[in-house]
């Protein structure tokens, strides 16, 4: 393999932190691979726009079969969201054969199971690390390195947008339009932040957790959500008082009989360590039954922790693509949903 070459869809925040990683990043790559990284095109809606960031000659396009379609691009990244176009997207890329690795959770969350097994039928990677919490590497952890073990129970902060609201409001007294406006600004909320602050990110979160965690396909139907846009700041105000802290706490709870899925404004005694964990920044306990308690942290939105999950994918199938064994890692559910006791 003398080198390899990356498709991109969308060049904003999370794209453009993939090209600054695959550029300032490139020794490292080498040294991963074995080869040269580039990226040869990119997918925009504008390809008039200002980018602030370095292209090195990199092509814009707003034509997506520039990239699908190129015999050339051997990977396709996509990082522009959205769910009907980009499925459809994700669908041509696999079927022309080009691994993909996307940081899509709300695309994942309703169509993972049809584009992982589309992957597997083309003989194709799909990674998709950085839909979940964003710089914490939880789904290979959940994948790789608990594969032995049967997880029970994933309990966390997933949304870095609402955090950081509830974080800014609970301790700085800071106005909740005013907080929100600035997750924008520094680019941790959805294009569209009603589904950060109703608990639907965070649901789609969840639901790929669990599906991975408890190997059996979760619907977004089945997590109960509710989201943070009506807590007021007296509401931040009298938890406090009593010794608590609001989190917005996604919860995966799997019993002999049932399996429970929440996303809700939970309220947990200032000693507790997801009482701790601020700002954009996410925690999840995964409780393995040999394992027992293990717990993940870190930054859950932003440019440069989402590309690295990104970047590190592109690693992955790299390596694969070097042993060629695309496709083997596709990891399927293997339960019904409505998981009945294992010993009966
Ligand atoms: P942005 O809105 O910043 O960027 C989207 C990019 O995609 C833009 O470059 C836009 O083009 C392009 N684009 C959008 N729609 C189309 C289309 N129909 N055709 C062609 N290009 C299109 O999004 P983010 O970078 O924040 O997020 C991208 C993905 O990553 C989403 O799925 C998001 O959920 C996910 N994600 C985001 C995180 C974050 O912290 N921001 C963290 C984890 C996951 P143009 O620039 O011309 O407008
Ligand atoms: N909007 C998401 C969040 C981005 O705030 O967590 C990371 O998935």
């Amino acid at each position: 393999m003398e080198s390899i070459s990356v498709g991109l869809l969308g060049l904003g925040t999370v794209g453009s932190g993939v090209v600054q990683i695959i550029d300032q990043h490139q020794d490292k790559l080498m040294h991963q691979v074995g080869c040269k990284v580039s990226v040869k095109k990119i997918l925009v809606k504008d390809t008039n726009k200002k980018r602030d960031v370095y292209l090195n000659g990199t092509r814009l396009t707003d034509d997506p079969n520039e990239v699908l379609a190129d015999p050339d691009i051997d990977v396709v990244i996509e990082v522009m969201g959205g769910v009907d176009q980009t499925r459809e997207y994700i669908l041509k890329a696999l079927e022309n054969k080009k691994h993909v690795v996307t940081a899509n959770k709300d695309l994942m969350a309703v169509h993972g199971s049809e584009l992982l097994q589309t992957a597997l039928e083309n003989k194709c990677d799909l990674f998709y690390e950085a839909s979940v919490a964003g710089g914490i590497p939880i789904l290979r952890s959940l994948a790789e390195g608990l594969a032995s073990d049967r997880i029970t129970k994933m309990m966390g902060i997933v949304n870095g947008t609402t955090n950081y609201i509830l974080t800014k409001m609970s301790q700085e007294g800071r106005d909740y339009e005013e907080v929100l406006k600035e997750a924008q600004e520094l680019g941790y909320a959805e294009a569209d932040p009603t589904s950060d602050v109703e608990g639907l990110d965070a649901a789609r979160k969840i639901a790929i957790l669990a599906t991975l965690g408890f190997s059996m396909k979760v619907d977004l139907d089945d997590v109960h959500v509710s989201g943070i846009s009506q807590v007021t700041q007296s509401d931040l105000n009298y938890c406090d008082q009593l010794g608590y802290t609001m989190k917005l706490i996604g919860l995966a709870n799997r019993t002999k009989s049932k399996v429970e899925i929440s996303v809700q404004p939970t309220l947990l005694p200032h000693s507790h360590p997801l009482a701790a964990v601020h700002n954009e920044f996410n925690a999840v306990y995964v409780y393995g039954e040999a394992v027992g308690e293990t717990m993940f942290y870190g930054p859950g939105a932003g440019k440069l922790p989402t590309a690295t999950a990104v970047v590190s994918d592109l690693v992955e199938v790299a390596k694969n693509m070097r042993l060629e064994v695309n496709g083997n890692s596709v990891v399927l559910p293997q339960y019904p949903k409505n998981l009945k006791s294992d010993d009966e």
